[in-house]
This record gives structure tokens, sequence and C-alpha cells, in this order.
């Protein structure tokens, strides 16, 4: 943090960085390529996958909105000035071991922690997986759960099939 309550990452190997300005936006800058992603469906509606969504043009800085409420985004169009904007962190800084509860089905036991998810829904098909996780007992919903749990992992670590290792 710096003297200003201002946070900062910053890649030496590629001079970009991405400050926090306090009650304000990211302040980005270093020629950060900045691309939407979005939820591709299957047949049935269910979320199965991240696509390519819109690319923004490549610009050396930009100020990202951090207040929700810019009519311009996902740039700040200085709104959070007219709205007063509060931007003080409020993320528990718990484990998620501590912020974990869990669900112990007949032959599967879940745990998960709300702060944690991304609302990508990966783990709503077929009843959700805590749901299937209840009906463990049954061969396909473990399967399902399974399944369903490994993709929001997945998903939500930004990691592709072929990274995962199994034995
Ligand atoms: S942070 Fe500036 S408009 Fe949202």
């Amino acid at each position: 943090m710096t003297k200003n309550g201002e946070y900062s990452i910053e890649d030496s190997r590629m001079s970009c960085k991405v400050m926090v300005s306090r009650d304000g936006p990211y302040l980005v800058s270093g020629n950060l390529p900045l691309a939407e992603k979005i939820i591709v469906s299957d047949a049935e509606g269910n979320p199965v996958k991240w696509g390519e969504g819109r690319h923004y043009p490549d610009q050396e800085k930009y100020d990202l909105c951090r207040c929700g409420k810019s009519a311009n985004k996902p740039y700040c169009d200085k709104t959070h000035t007219k709205i007063v904007f509060d931007g003080t962190e409020t993320a528990i800084r718990k484990e998620y071991a501590e912020q974990a509860h869990t669900i112990s089905g007949p032959n599967l036991v879940l745990t998960d922690a709300h702060a944690f998810c991304a609302a990508a829904r990966f783990c709503h098909r077929a009843g959700g997986v805590w749901k299937l996780t209840e009906n463990s007992h049954d061969t396909k919903s473990r399967e399902i759960a399974i399944q369903e749990t490994w993709t929001a992992l997945r998903k939500a670590s930004g990691l592709g099939q072929r990274d995962w290792k199994t034995n």
C-alpha cells in the first residue's frame, strides 16, 4: 500500500501496472490487453465453458470502473466522484477452509465457500453439485457431481483440461 492508501500490482517483466485508487478506478498502464470472457451454455442452457467475448482496443493506459456505475463500462467515466463511491476493501481475509461449509453425502463430501464463487453456474447442472452430493449413493449423481466440481475448479482457475494431472 502506498502513502495515499493506494494498492498496486506491478509485473516487472512486462512493465505492466494496475493500481487501485482510493475510492476510484483501477489505474492500468503498460499496454495490458483487455478482453471479456462470456459463459457458453450447452443446448439445455447449462453453462459449460468460457468463450471469447469483446476485445477492447490496445491502449498504453486506461482506467477501469470499480464503482459499477460508469455509463462507459468497463472504463471509468468519473461517475464515482458524483456518487461518492466508497471503495474500502470489504473482502474477508479468512482462509478457504475457515469459510467453507461441508455437505456430506453417502459417498461424497463437498466443501463450499460462497465468497469464492464466480457465479458462473458451472456447478448447477442436473440439480446442482450440492443436491448431487446428497444423492451420491447413486452412481450417475456421484459422477456428475465430480465432473461439475472439476469443471468449476478448472474454469475458475483458468486452467485447461490438459493442465490437470490424474493418477
Ligand atoms: S470508478 Fe469511475 S465511474 Fe466507476
